[in-house]
């Protein structure tokens, strides 16, 4: 069975506020599209994911780094739910999560439901009880409604692909805030599962601060060491940091030799125990030979997100008597953090001399040494 995501991402957010629609702010580092979309990512049962934006906000998926099916959207959410339908039938699926963007925090157990629940339903979604007492209400309070028969419906909501296909083509209700209520309308049996309080939709400008608060409390912080060394040699470019310098030697090695970018790759991947270079790149391979480090760096940064983790923050110590590292500091930084799609202001770059002592002193090679802090 082909399970696809449906990610909707096209909204204006007018209720959020704040001049950037809500999907495309950031908790914890990363983007809400970007949260929703790894958390499919990274579930075994989900193949092609199809990321539905408005025109125009394409490049504002360029963050995640992974490839996903970018969809145009419409007026109205179920227009940008219809397009995201047709470009998955040319892909081909049997059962489709339509989710939206802006319910960042999804869990494995709620796509694990749901898809068990497809088994013997066309659809099912995840849904709450109401703990509030409800009431209509007037110009004065109105009669109280019985909270035991209301649920608050959630997504993703998975379907049958071609019951929720249909369900669309048939719809002759006005704006539908959700795809089970279409559904439903064609005849279709829905179920529900049990929802998460982590699915709770970002709508207003109050909730980024509580899903931030959320998101603190349900990951735990790692931190990671790396340490590299290069030998330096005539008739090689300098490359470190991501950055070419002017220097009249360069670092050898089996890649481009970045000994910093090296440092960090290993700190990323220690905070994650995901071993170390070496054991993703080994150099005795002739397909890393003069390699572009910044191939290593995003390995590891999707290996992090692949893991639901976000890089916090990176500390890099360049450790040489020559070249001055100050006037590349900046642009080191900025490298870095776009190769890591984080904040510049996530990565600090340092640089020491040994007081002539030792290697570095001598100026035969250079070192790096990395701290990553990770939460996953
Ligand atoms: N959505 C969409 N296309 C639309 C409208 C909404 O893809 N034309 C998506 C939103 O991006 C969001 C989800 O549908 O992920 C749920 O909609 P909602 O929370 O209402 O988001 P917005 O419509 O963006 O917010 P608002 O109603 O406050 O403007
Ligand atoms: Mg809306």
């Amino acid at each position: 069975m082909q399970a696809a995501a449906l990610i909707v991402a096209a909204g204006k957010g007018e209720r959020a506020g704040g001049g950037v629609p809500k999907q495309f702010r950031k908790i914890g580092g990363r983007s809400l599209v970007a949260h929703a979309i790894a958390a499919f990512d990274r579930h075994p049962a989900i193949g092609p994911i199809a990321v539905v934006v408005a025109p125009g906000q394409e490049a504002a998926l360029a963050e995640y780094p992974r490839s996903v099916l970018i969809v145009t959207g419409g007026a109205e959410r179920q227009d940008s739910v219809a397009n995201g339908l047709a470009a998955l039938a040319a892909v081909g699926c049997d059962v489709v999560l339509i989710h939206d963007a802006a319910r960042p925090f999804l869990a494995a157990r709620v796509i694990d439901d749901l898809l068990i629940a497809l088994e013997r339903h066309d659809g099912a979604i995840p849904a709450l009880p109401v703990v509030d007492t409800l009431a209509r209400t007037g110009e004065t309070l109105g009669e109280t409604v019985d909270r035991a028969q209301l649920v608050r419906v959630q997504t993703p909501q998975a379907f049958r692909f071609a019951a929720i296909v249909e369900a669309h083509e048939t719809w002759a209700g006005g704006a539908a805030t959700d795809d089970a209520q279409m559904a439903r309308a064609a005849g279709f049996s829905v179920i529900t599962v049990a929802g998460d309080v982590m699915l709770e939709k970002i709508t207003h400008e109050a909730d980024f601060a509580a899903a931030e608060a959320r998101l603190a409390q349900a990951l735990v912080s790692r931190t990671g060491m790396g340490f590299d060394v290069h030998r330096l040699e005539d008739g090689r470019p300098l490359w470190l940091g991501g950055v070419q310098i002017p220097h009249h030697q360069g670092l050898a090695g089996h890649s481009d030799a970045d000994v910093a970018l090296h440092a960090i790759v290993d700190a990323l991947l220690g905070a994650i125990g995901a071993g170390d270079i070496g054991s993703h790149f080994p150099p005795t391979d002739p397909q890393w030979k003069g390699a572009d480090s910044a191939r290593f760096i995003t390995h590891a940064a999707d290996l992090i997100a692949q893991a639901g983790g976000i890089i916090d923050h990176v500390d890099l110590t360049i450790i040489c008597e020559a070249p001055k590292i100050g006037p590349h500091r900046e642009a080191m930084r900025e490298r870095i953090a776009a190769l890591l799609a984080v904040d510049p202001s996530r990565i600090s770059v340092k640089a020491t001399t040994t007081e002539r002592l030792g290697f570095t002193g001598r100026g035969e090679g250079i070192a790096a040494q990395a701290v990553a802090t990770v939460r996953s």
